[in-house]
């Protein structure tokens, strides 16, 4: 029954669609992209709910059968209340990740965390295929017209599931640098997983990296690599975790692990992408180094909010160069203020001054504060007392990484500031601490 009225409205549309130019000449395909979408995506997928007189288009106030959805789409407010406080309309033209239509039909989602509701189509666990949600996107960033060819539509040849349209980061080639990564693992749905991996990186002899490469599946909001403080040698720091062992910061019931949670308080930030893509070189001659038997902990937090098995998979590559052709080691900045005390209920800012005993060049930064952190702050304080913001971070759970593209200059004398403000919530008076019920205020970085 349903099936044979789903039949008709494609034929219904296939017949009434189009302007019959198209050079192909086939009278029964409709003309043009947005005609396409119709036919190909709309009709069969959607407007079984979203049609005159059904509930759940009562519900979404969108109707998507051939004679409405464009004027439904384009340029419309939408109704889902929080993509409605963003302002974000059903389709803007030239914006796919201001649309609506796009966050709905995008199953995993690779940089927004808000939650708009149902993903489309509603009901079934299977999303459109990889190659028809690029089609729709690249529709909108054509400023979704509502005739005219403006997609090439070999795009919609990519019969991929969503997620399994991802291609490994290839590995550096041999003796030019490393891969590490961790493996596909499913992410369920409705749940976060972050997890951490302690690789050994099985170098002989030193090794001097110039350029970070790295590449997630979509679905996770940062990889982080993380060397070990050394100069702490108390525990948990006085231990490392077991190699190559996922270890979940989460339980299977949401909870916190806390066990698992313990490393992180001994962390010295390597380096971190925020974004699927990342590639940073230092500058010319410049290099970190890294000891002989090295090893990282590796990082990625995903969050799936599809009713489907997400597979998360990270790789990063660390090139190196022979020691010959590096003339500055670059190092760990690992600023912490270990001291501080946030008294119960009530907000309070700390500011902590780190001067510098030595000319520093500054080529990256980025921070570390724990749940009741709200606002990062990292300023430039020169000699004179002049203060420059050159850092901000308001995310606790995904710090911003900032390459400068020119380093900054610290003269003996100078400083860096941290201003650090935290929402004491508890009823307990909180410090620095190993615990995510701890808090944390350090500033991590590149310099030389
Ligand atoms: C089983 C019924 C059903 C199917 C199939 C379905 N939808 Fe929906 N849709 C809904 C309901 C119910 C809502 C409102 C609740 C929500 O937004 O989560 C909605 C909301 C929406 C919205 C948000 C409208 C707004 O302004 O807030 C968009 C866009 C949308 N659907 C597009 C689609 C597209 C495109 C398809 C096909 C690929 C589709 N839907 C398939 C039931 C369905």
């Amino acid at each position: 029954m349903k099936t044979a009225r789903l039949l008709a409205l494609a034929l219904l549309a296939g017949c009434s669609g189009g302007d019959n130019s198209t050079p192909t000449g086939s009278a029964s395909i409709p003309d043009g992209t947005f005609a396409r979408i119709q036919r190909d995506i709309l009709t069969p997928s959607c407007a079984n709910c979203h049609r005159a007189g059904d509930s759940n288009a009562r519900l979404s106030q969108l109707i998507l059968t051939a004679d409405s959805s464009y004027q439904q789409l384009v340029g419309v407010p939408s109704l889902q209340t929080l993509a409605k406080a963003d302002g974000i309309l059903r389709v803007k033209a030239n914006r796919a990740d201001s649309s609506l239509l796009y966050h709905k039909l995008a199953w995993i989602p690779g940089h927004h965390s808000r939650d708009y509701g149902n993903l489309m189509p509603m009901g079934t666990t299977r999303s459109l295929t990889a190659g028809q949600l690029e089609y729709v996107r690249r529709w909108i960033e054509a400023g979704a017209p509502r005739t005219g060819h403006v997609v090439d539509t070999t795009v919609l040849l990519d019969a991929r599931t969503q997620t399994a349209s991802f291609t490994p980061l290839p590995a550096p080639a041999a003796g030019t640098g490393i891969q590490l990564g961790v493996d596909s693992f499913a992410v369920t749905p409705n749940l976060e997983r972050e997890l951490f991996v302690y690789r050994r990186l099985n170098n002989a002899s030193e090794m001097y990296v110039t350029r970070i490469q790295s590449r997630m599946r979509p679905g996770s909001h940062h990889l982080l690599l993380y060397t070990f403080d050394e100069s702490r040698t108390t525990f948990p720091c006085n231990t490392r975790p077991i190699p190559d062992l996922v270890r979940d910061l989460r339980n299977p019931d949401g909870s916190q692990n806390l066990l698992n949670m313990l490393p992180m308080a001994c962390h010295v930030f390597f380096a971190g992408a925020m974004t699927p893509e990342f590639d940073y070189s230092f500058p010319p001659g410049v290099a970190l180094r890294l000891p002989a038997n090295a090893a990282l902990d590796f990082n990625v937090h995903y969050v799936n909010r599809a009713p489907i098995n997400i597979p998360g998979q990270a790789m990063a590559n660390l090139y190196t160069a022979p020691r010959s052709q590096v003339q500055t080691v670059a190092r760990s900045l690992n600023l912490a203020n270990t001291t501080f005390t946030l008294p119960a209920r009530q907000r309070s800012t700390i500011r902590t001054q780190f001067p510098m005993s030595a000319r520093t060049t500054v080529l990256g930064l980025t921070s570390h504060m724990h749940a009741l952190g709200e606002r990062y702050e990292i300023r430039v304080r020169r000699a004179n007392g002049m203060e420059t913001s050159v850092y901000m971070n308001t995310d606790w759970e995904h710090p911003a990484f900032i390459n400068f593209s020119t380093p900054i200059v610290l003269e003996v004398g100078d400083a860096l500031v941290s201003v650090v403000t935290y929402n004491n919530v508890t009823d307990r008076a909180v410090g620095f601490g190993l615990l995510s019920t701890d808090e944390m205020n350090i500033i991590f970085g590149y310099a030389y």
